[in-house]
């Protein structure tokens, strides 16, 4: 089923547009968990082994999976039926929200202001590339209509239908498992000043102003639209957050003025050209003893073939093209070229903070990190990933 959402930019759709959410809602869950399963058996059992007959050895790359399972039927179904329902996830939501875009942006202006957070926008910002030239996970442009909070009432609208219950009751599980697992597993570490870069509406920035009540809370992303929606959102939810307009490659904030610079479901989004430009910018405005954090798909190193081939879907059928090569990188040498120290390099894996008990997450912190095809999957059995470095 869609999460309802529970603040005031709801959009009411009309009965046979609920409905028709619920099927896509459904229909994911169906292709992530069922036909996923049944495709990796199918891979075992019968790609796999006539694989290795082929090349005279077991698939060594992802490369060697893909290949394979190209001519298959059942990938060939699994990935139609998941670009289909990827594309029904924003249909599904884009009408209703025309409707009722002029009421919507009376009601964010109602209450945008209740929390005293504030909205800085830069309307002569560059935009970068990769946010004007594709239609990422084939969301429609996420940096349309900057003067409406249209493109953020899309995002959070389809991340309702496409997360399949999956992301947290309110679709803030990434940013609530991340910080608290710094919160539990560093108790001595009381950041005040923590910034989200790339926040798109704000639903993981807002976890780290509930995990740190009193910390000063920044988000940042390149689409006016969105921070427009991110700002109402925070005022309505009545937890204060500042969100500026800036690139996260080129920051506009002093030297040393965050004790956390934190992104979730970004760099996959960015060259690695890019990704080595934030950190870089991260480690400059981080104070010493500061962190980076990031949430992310795990490295490809760390799986075997399949997993990696499972993940790397999206670069290939879902209008991600700077994933796998993320995904291909070295992540602790990706934090030194930002100029962080190899042995100030962190990394975790941590179950969803928001479907279990607070003590129970509290223990899961203290296990070392597993990462395994569940690692990052969205899926009923998931587990997030995390890294980053510390500043000295
Ligand atoms: C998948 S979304 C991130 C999701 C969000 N962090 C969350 O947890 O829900 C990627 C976002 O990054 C933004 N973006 C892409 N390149 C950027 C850049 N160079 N600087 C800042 N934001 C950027 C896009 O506008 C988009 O909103």
């Amino acid at each position: 089923m869609p999460m309802e959402l529970l603040h005031d930019l709801k959009v009411s759709h009309p009965q046979d547009t609920r409905a028709r959410q619920d099927f896509v809602s459904a229909l994911r869950g169906y292709v992530l968990n069922d036909m996923a399963a049944g495709m990796k058996q199918r891979y075992q059992q019968a790609v796999a082994p006539a694989l290795a007959q082929r090349l005279g050895r077991p698939a060594a790359t992802q490369d060697d999976v893909h290949e394979a399972m190209k001519g298959d039927l059942f990938f060939k179904f699994y990935s139609s039926v998941r670009y289909n329902a990827q594309e029904m996830v924003w249909r599904s939501v884009v009408p209703g929200i025309e409707a009722a875009l002029p009421e919507m942006q009376a009601r964010a202006v109602a209450v945008q202001d209740r929390a005293g957070g504030t909205l800085t926008l830069d309307p002569a910002l560059d935009l970068p590339e990769n946010v004007t030239e594709i239609d990422v996970h084939l969301m429609p442009g996420v940096h349309a209509a900057p003067d409406t909070p249209a493109a953020g009432a899309i995002y959070d609208n389809g991340l309702a239908v496409f997360s399949a219950g999956f992301m947290g009751r309110e679709l803030n599980d990434i940013g609530m498992s991340m910080a608290n697992y710094i919160a539990k597993k560093f108790p001595d570490f009381r950041p005040a000043d923590i910034l989200d870069a790339g926040c798109t509406v704000g639903h993981n920035t807002l976890a780290w102003a509930q995990t740190y009540p009193g910390a000063r809370v920044t988000g940042i992303d390149v689409s006016a639209s969105v921070l427009r929606y991110a700002h109402a959102r925070a005022g309505s939810l009545g937890i204060s957050a500042h969100f500026h307009q800036m690139d996260a490659t080129s920051l506009a904030f002093p030297d040393a003025s965050f004790d956390v610079v934190f992104s979730s479901m970004f760099l996959h989004e960015m060259s690695v050209k890019d990704i080595k430009r934030f950190f870089a910018e991260a480690h400059r405005v981080l104070r010493p003893g500061g962190l980076l954090v990031n949430m992310e798909l795990p490295p490809n190193q760390a799986l075997e073939p399949y997993d990696q081939f499972y993940l790397d879907w999206d670069c290939y059928y879902n209008a991600e093209p700077y994933y796998r090569a993320f995904r291909d990188q070295d992540y602790p040498l990706l934090t030194r070229a930002g100029g962080f120290a190899a042995e100030d390099y962190l990394q975790f894996t941590v179950p969803q903070y928001t479907y279990m008990e607070d003590s129970a997450f509290a223990e899961a912190v203290h296990r070392p990190a597993t990462i395994d095809g569940e690692t990052g999957r969205l899926s009923a059995s998931l587990q997030w990933f995390g890294f980053g470095a510390w500043k000295r």
